[in-house]
Parts: C-alpha cells; structure tokens; sequence
C-alpha cells in the first residue's frame, strides 16, 4: 500500500465512529421531531418508552401503538432496515399487510432516503423492551387490512419531498418539516368520511381530531386562521405554546410543542413559521383552540 492509501485508510477508519455518532444524532433529532416516541410510549399509564400500548381514540376506532423497541419477539428485533423502510415509505409490513394510517405513514413517505436510514440507526441503538402488542379495537368491516389497499390506492401518494427550486432553502426546509416530519397536516387537514384528506383544504382545520376534539384552522386566513399573528408570533408558538393573544396551546398540540417542535434548532422553527405563512389562506368557521370550548355544530364546519 503506498504511503497516501495508508493515510486515506487511516482517514476512514478513524473518522467512521464519529460519523456514525452523527447519523444516530441526526436520527434522534428527526424522532423526535417526527413525534414517533410521543404516540409510540404510553404516557399516561406510566408505560415503557417507545414499547407502545398508547390508545389513539379516533373517529374509526381506537388504535394502541405497536412496540418499536428492538426487542426480537415484542418488538422490531427482527426487521431489516429494508422492512423499516417500507413500512415508513410505503405503509406495508414486513408480512406485506397494510398498515392503518393513524401510523402515519401519509406524511414518513415523504422522508428522503437519508432521513429514514438516520431513524433506523437510531432506533436500533435503543434498549430492548418486551412488551406484548394490543389488539386495536375497530368496527368488525375496519379489521380485515386488506381492504386497506384501496384506501392506499386512493389516498396515498408514495415517495420522498422534492424541493421547489423556484422557493428559498428556508421555505423547502419548512415544507419538508411540515409535511413529512412534524406531519402538521395529520391533524390540521379535514378528512372525507373515508379517512382521506380533503387536499381543497390542506391545514384549514379538523372538526374529528384526534381524541375527538376540534383542530384549529392554520393557514394565514385573517379571521379564521392565523392570518393576524406575525412571523415571529408563530415562531414563538412553536416553542412556547404562547398565543399573541395571550392564550396557550390546549393538551395534544401542547404536547406536539413539548415533546417535538420546542426541541428543534430556532432555524427549523423559523423554517416552519415561513412555509405556513406562506400556505394561501383558506376560511373555515372553525372556532380557534375549541377544546376549551363546547364543541361546535357540524354544519359548521368545511
Ligand atoms: C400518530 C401516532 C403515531 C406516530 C406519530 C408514529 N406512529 Fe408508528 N404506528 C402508529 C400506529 C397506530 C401503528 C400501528 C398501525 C397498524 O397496526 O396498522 C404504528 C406502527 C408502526 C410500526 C410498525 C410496527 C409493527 O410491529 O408492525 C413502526 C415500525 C412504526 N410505527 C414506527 C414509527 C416511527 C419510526 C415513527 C416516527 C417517524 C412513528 N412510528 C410515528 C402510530 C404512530
Ligand atoms: C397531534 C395533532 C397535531 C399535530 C401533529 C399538530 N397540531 Fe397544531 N394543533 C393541534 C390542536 C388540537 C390544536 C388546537 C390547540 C388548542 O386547543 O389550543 C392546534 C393548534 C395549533 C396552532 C394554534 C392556532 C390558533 O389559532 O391558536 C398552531 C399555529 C398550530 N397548531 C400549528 C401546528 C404546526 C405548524 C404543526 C406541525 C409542525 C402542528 N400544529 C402539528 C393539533 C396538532
């Protein structure tokens, strides 16, 4: 080996553990923004983390998350990185059944290659936890996932973010933060009776939130939305919770704020703020922050 290879070998080897490190931080900065932990630990009952068990109570029934620890027989132990792959880009596991969208999965699609390999190396450096899975609770015509295939066909458009060259870097940072790893719409968006999102009225609000309440209206729609408040406003929301009117973020986007978007870099934050600013406005008759109010009448709404 000449002398310059023996360098350049020494180069790679040395440097390779650092950048291993780094790809685990990237990948534990992107969990936490993604909130995979916030669904996947069940919080309230003093539950594991990441060992799943959290009941999401939604219009079509209730959904407990599965276990992601690495543990072989309750968890993903057994997944190749290629079975996590698809089930974050393609919604399939690793038997090849469909999953159920409250994994979403609608927005992870959107994740660059990078991003979802950065995940699984961190995912896979967590500790083992074993804890068996809970059935979901559905409707007897919502348990066969067969049918989910339709639903895929109709509503979900596969494949990583690609960035508008004719925007800045701040706004596709933005765009990509919302839309495939913070997953805003995943609550913001109204959904159809099947489950769809109504795309006419991305980020306008959602009268069948999660835990069944009301999801204020977020694109810049000056009486409905958040037209009134500035950039900075926004920015400041996404870290505090603090409203310009004095009010504060109720418990599920309180928790979206402690647990994910207060942990971002102020720049990603900024980058949020840009590209919702940027959404074109859309009125909903929505009331703002409605769970401290009594919930609205259906006609209502969009
Ligand atoms: C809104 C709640 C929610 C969020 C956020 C969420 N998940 Fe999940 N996840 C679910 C649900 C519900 C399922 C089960 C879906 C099903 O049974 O079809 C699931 C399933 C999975 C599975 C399949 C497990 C198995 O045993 O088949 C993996 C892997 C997974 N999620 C990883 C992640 C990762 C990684 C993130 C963050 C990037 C994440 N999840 C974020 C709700 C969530
Ligand atoms: C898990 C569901 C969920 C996710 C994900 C989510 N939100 Fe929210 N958001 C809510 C709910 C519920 C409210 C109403 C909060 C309240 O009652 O105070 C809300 C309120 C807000 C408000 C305040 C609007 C107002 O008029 O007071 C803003 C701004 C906002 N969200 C932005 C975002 C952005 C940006 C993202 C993505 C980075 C996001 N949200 C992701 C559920 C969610």
């Amino acid at each position: 080996m000449s002398g310059r290879a023996a360098v350049l070998l020494w180069l790679v080897i040395a440097a390779s553990p650092v950048l291993a490190d780094d790809v685990r931080q990237h990948g534990e900065y992107l969990f936490r923004a993604a909130g995979c932990a916030t669904c996947h630990t069940d919080e309230k009952n003093h539950g594991v983390p990441l060992a799943g068990g959290r009941a999401l109570k939604t219009s079509f029934g209730t959904f407990y998350t599965p276990n992601i620890t690495p543990d072989p027989d309750t968890g993903i132990g057994r997944w190749s990185e290629a079975d996590f792959i698809r089930a974050l880009r393609e919604g399939i596991s690793p038997a090849g059944e469909h999953y159920y969208p409250a994994f979403p999965y609608t927005s992870y699609t959107r994740l660059t290659d990078t991003d979802q390999h950065a995940i699984w190396v961190y995912l896979s450096s967590r500790k083992p936890v074993q804890q068996a899975n809970k059935p979901h609770e559905l409707p007897w015509y919502l348990r066969s996932r067969a049918s989910l295939g339709i639903w895929k066909k109709m509503f979900l458009s596969t494949g990583a973010f690609q960035s508008q060259p004719d925007r800045s870097a701040a706004w596709n940072r933005g765009a990509y933060l919302v839309n495939a790893v913070a997953h805003c719409c995943e609550c913001h968006t109204p959904r159809n009776f099947l489950g769809g999102f109504k795309e006419s009225r991305q980020f306008a609000g959602n009268s069948e939130g999660v835990e069944g309440t009301a999801v204020s209206n977020i694109t810049p729609d000056k009486k409905t939305g958040i037209g009134k408040w500035s950039e900075t406003d926004l920015v400041e929301y996404l870290e505090t919770g603090a409203t310009p009117d004095g009010d504060y973020a109720g418990d599920i986007m309180a928790e979206v704020i402690d647990n994910s978007l207060a942990q971002l870099t102020k720049e990603d934050r900024r980058a949020i703020a840009a590209y919702v600013m940027s959404l074109p406005p859309l009125e909903n008759t929505i009331h703002k922050r409605t769970n401290k109010k009594p919930k609205p009448k259906k006609e209502e709404y969009e």
